[in-house]
């Protein structure tokens, strides 16, 4: 081929990649999963018909957890995402008319849950988790909108955000859309159960469990070869939880279902991102869906009636010195609440013996939390905790390395391996 030649084939190859760049830019192959009968608004009756399930809907899928500021007005907005290339907030969707959702119709709503975009053809940033909510029926979808609409109208306007050059350009999402999201939504596995199917939608429609629970790959989406198996989320790991994951905690089925009620259990307390699931969120679920959604996880048709919780692992040999050092700081500093045989004090503290964050492949969550403690929280059922102290000042990367391996070892049945430099480094991270 003569240079001429080669430098043809080039141009057209550069001009047919831009072309294709552009179309997938301005949404060509974007596809929407909405209906198009969401374009016939509701009757004020149907509106008030779907407002009560709506609020159900809107609780099980946690809208209000992100859509509310730290002592922010309600469904106002405000709450900051700190992303690596800036910080995003969260949009106002109350129904006030200038700032908040009142003027948006039925089908630009079902549009932005289910597609990402908003009003106007305005992508949103997939920290609003539409990759999950796609999945959400057209039923659920106008719910929550006729149960959002029945809100106080609140006029704080949005904040804006801070993104630096090309993440600022919300028409590019349509690249990231193309690549994670799925293009026809699933509907019921026939050869499963009616309880398995609502479970799979409570755990990935509404609950969104994958979004911080299923680590992301390179484009940034949910990777669906590792579904559940757990990811590092604001410091802390959300744990796998499909069932392999959550038997090693020492889950069954039926402590599950409780546990994300009440979020207390032998296995410990919810803590950090996923207290607020569950006091937002999952304590509100009927028993049927709490059910079903335990279900899902271990997959099973139906729900046994009685707990069956696997066995405690067996405890792993630690070198002596170190089990005797290790022994004096837990007795020293932790056995005042946890009690000596790490068996808890009821409406104190929780156990450790039985404790989940032991048992897991990773040392992270426990070593985060008794470095920075937990504040005060209050449970469902009038159940309190008292805040835990945090220990980084007490306890240097030695020591507290050597705690969690024998506390690992001990309870949690894994290898005493913690590092201090593996400490170190979590003592680092702000909080
Ligand atoms: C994990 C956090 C999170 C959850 C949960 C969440 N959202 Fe969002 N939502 C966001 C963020 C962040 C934005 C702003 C995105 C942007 O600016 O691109 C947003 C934007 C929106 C918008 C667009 C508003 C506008 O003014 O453009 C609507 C509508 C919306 N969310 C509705 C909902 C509903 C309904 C639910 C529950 C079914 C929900 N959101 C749950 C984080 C969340
Ligand atoms: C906002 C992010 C987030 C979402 C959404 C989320 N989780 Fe979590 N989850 C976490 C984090 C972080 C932890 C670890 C914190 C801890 O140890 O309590 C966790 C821990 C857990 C645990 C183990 C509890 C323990 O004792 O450590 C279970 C079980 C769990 N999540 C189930 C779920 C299910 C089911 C859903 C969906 C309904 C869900 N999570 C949604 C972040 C999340
Ligand atoms: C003043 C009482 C107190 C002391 C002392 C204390 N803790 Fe705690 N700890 C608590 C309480 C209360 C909780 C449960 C908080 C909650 O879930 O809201 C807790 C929870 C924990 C958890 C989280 C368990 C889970 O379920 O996620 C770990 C890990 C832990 N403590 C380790 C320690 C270690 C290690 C020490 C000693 C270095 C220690 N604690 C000393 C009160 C205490």
């Amino acid at each position: 081929m003569t240079l001429r030649r080669i430098l043809q084939v080039l141009a057209v190859l550069v001009v047919l990649g831009g072309l294709a760049a552009a179309s997938i830019f301005f949404g060509a192959f974007e596809k929407s999963v909405v209906a198009s009968s969401v374009d016939t608004p509701l009757s004020a009756d149907e509106m008030k018909r779907l407002a009560a399930r709506g609020a159900y809907v809107a609780k099980a899928a946690d809208c209000y957890a992100c859509h509310t500021a730290k002592d922010g007005a309600p469904w106002a907005g405000g709450l900051p995402f700190d992303l690596p290339f800036g910080t995003i907030f969260s949009t106002n969707i109350s129904p006030d008319r200038q700032v908040g959702i009142g003027a948006w119709t039925r089908a630009e709503f079902h549009r932005a849950v289910r597609d990402g975009v908003g009003k106007g053809g305005r992508h949103l940033y997939p920290a609003m988790p539409y990759a999950s909510y796609r999945m959400m029926t057209s039923a659920d979808v106008d719910a929550v909108y006729a149960y959002l609409m029945t809100r106080e109208p609140i006029a704080v306007p949005n904040r804006n955000n801070t993104l630096g050059f090309p993440f600022n350009i919300r028409q590019s999402l349509t690249f990231w859309n193309l690549v994670n999201l799925p293009r026809e939504v699933d509907g019921d596995n026939p050869a499963r159960s009616a309880a398995w199917n609502r479970g799979r939608y409570v755990v990935d429609a509404l609950g969104h469990c994958g979004e911080c629970h299923t680590p992301r790959n390179l484009a940034q989406g949910m990777d669906a070869s590792a579904y559940l198996r757990g990811a590092v989320i604001e410091g802390v790991e959300a744990p796998d939880i499909t069932k392999a994951g959550l038997q090693a905690m020492g889950f069954d089925p039926v402590t599950l279902a409780r546990f994300m009620k009440s979020g207390l259990s032998a296995q410990g307390g919810m803590t950090g991102p996923m207290f607020d699931v569950v006091h937002l969120s999952t304590q509100y679920l009927s028993e049927d869906d709490l059910k079903a959604m335990s279900a899902y996880l271990f997959d099973l048709d139906a729900v046994p009636d009685v707990a069956t919780p696997p066995p405690a692992p067996p405890p792993v040999a630690v070198p002596p010195v170190l089990a005797a050092s290790a022994r004096a700081t837990y007795l020293d500093l932790c056995s005042g609440c946890h009690g000596v045989t790490g068996q808890g004090i009821p409406h104190v503290a929780v156990p450790l013996a039985t404790n989940a964050s032991l048992r897991l492949n990773s040392a992270r969550n426990f070593i985060h939390t008794t470095l920075h403690g937990i504040p005060a929280q209050s449970f469902p059922g009038l159940e309190r905790m008292q805040p835990m102290p945090g220990f980084a000042d007490k306890l240097d990367d030695k020591t507290l390395a050597d705690l969690a391996s024998w506390m690992r070892a001990q309870w949690g049945g894994r290898p005493p391996d913690v590092s201090p430099t593996e400490v170190s480094a979590l003592r680092r991270r702000a909080h």
